[in-house]
Parts: structure tokens; sequence; C-alpha cells
């Protein structure tokens, strides 16, 4: 079984669906340790609850970014972790995580990339008046949500929505995609080729 190691800063919705498809059966895989950058972020709350292990880094206590990302490396392989999944994550990954595991972290982003990256996918999208909106998980790289796409999934944006009630109608297909992109990983169907993701049957 694919082992997940799971970074979160905030509330952990992701991370809650991810664990509960696979009680459910429908992902073939394990979350083996829960790492956020906030000590009070819920999602370690939830990991614990499952009696996964759940540990927390601030970047402010270390030197710099590499010496902080060597300590969430280094317990990620301790664990014995193949996949990173960044579930509401709120930081740039830096050089020393992209390294360790290259092609080897996922993001989910709350847009429709390349349309609106960074912290406020869904409130940029509602300003921008688009029609259509979504999610996309995708591999990480340097830059900000621009790494190579492996799932979207699209929803409407209607007259009234507000961020929030955008953010609730994408969250509820964030939960979905999140768990079929790592199947898919899982199943060995996902090759990088270039910029680009080639899904095998
Ligand atoms: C999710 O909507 C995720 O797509 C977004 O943060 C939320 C985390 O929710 N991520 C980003 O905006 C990354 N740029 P969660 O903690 O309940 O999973």
């Amino acid at each position: 079984k694919v082992k997940l190691g799971v970074l979160a800063s905030g509330r952990g919705s992701n991370l809650q669906a991810i664990m509960d498809n696979i009680d459910a059966g429908k992902l073939s895989a394990e979350v083996v340790v829960v790492i956020s950058d906030k000590p009070g972020a819920f999602a370690l709350e939830r990991a614990r609850k499952k009696g996964i292990p759940a540990f927390w880094f601030e970047l402010a206590s270390f030197p710099g970014k590499a010496e902080y990302e060597k300590a969430i490396v280094d317990t990620l392989v301790q664990h014995g972790v193949d996949l990173v999944v960044l579930a509401g994550y709120m930081k740039l990954v830096g050089e020393v995580l992209l390294q360790s595991f290259p092609n080897r972290i996922m993001n989910i982003h709350p847009a429709l990339l390349p349309a609106f990256p960074g912290a406020h996918g869904q409130r940029d999208a509602v300003e921008y008046g688009v029609r259509y909106s979504g999610c996309t998980v995708h591999f990480v790289d340097a830059g900000m949500d621009t790494g190579p796409i492996i799932l979207q999934a699209v929803v409407p944006v209607m007259q009234d929505d507000d961020e929030d009630t955008l953010a609730q109608r994408i969250l509820q297909e964030e939960h979905k995609i999140y768990s079929q992109a790592i199947q898919l990983f899982a199943d060995g169907k996902l090759k990088v080729e270039g910029r680009k993701v080639r899904i095998s049957n």
C-alpha cells in the first residue's frame, strides 16, 4: 500500500476525506504521518483521533526554510512515506522537500489552474466574474501552483456566490478528486512527461 504523508496548515477537511475514503475501502493507501506548520491546526487533531502520528514544525523556530524542510523530510522519511500530499498546506514548497520527493508531492488547489493561483483561489474567481471554477490536483514543482495537472473538477459560479458559498461547492469536489488522484498514483498510472501528466488505463 502506498504510504501517504499529509501536510496541512488548517482545518484538514481534505485529510479527513482521504482518511474516510481509505476506511470506506474506496482508496487503497495509508496515511502514516500528518505534519503541520501550525501547532493549532485542526488537521493534527483529526490525525490523532485516528491514531496517526501528527507533528508540527514552525518555520520561525528554524534558521531558515531549508532547515525547516529538512525536519519535515526527516519525519516523512522516518515514517516511510511514498507520496507527500499537500492538503491545505499554505506555504510554498522549497528545494529541500522538492528534491527529496521528485514528482512525489501532490497539491490540491481550489481553482481551475492556471487560473487563480495563490492563497485566495475562490475569492479571486468570484471577483473576476467567471461562470465556472473548480479545483485542480497537480504535482508540485518550484512554482506557485504551476506543476503538472493530474485531475480537475468543474463547478458553476452562481450569481449570488460569495467566497464562502463558492468555496463550499468546490470543497465537495476536492474531497472526491484528491482521493481519485492518489488512487491513480497508487496504481502506478501517472506518468509525468514534461509539463504534462499522462494517465494510463
Ligand atoms: C482547500 O480548499 C484547499 O484547496 C485550499 O485550502 C483549503 C484547505 O481546506 N488550498 C489552497 O488554497 C492552496 N493554495 P482543508 O484544510 O479543510 O482541507
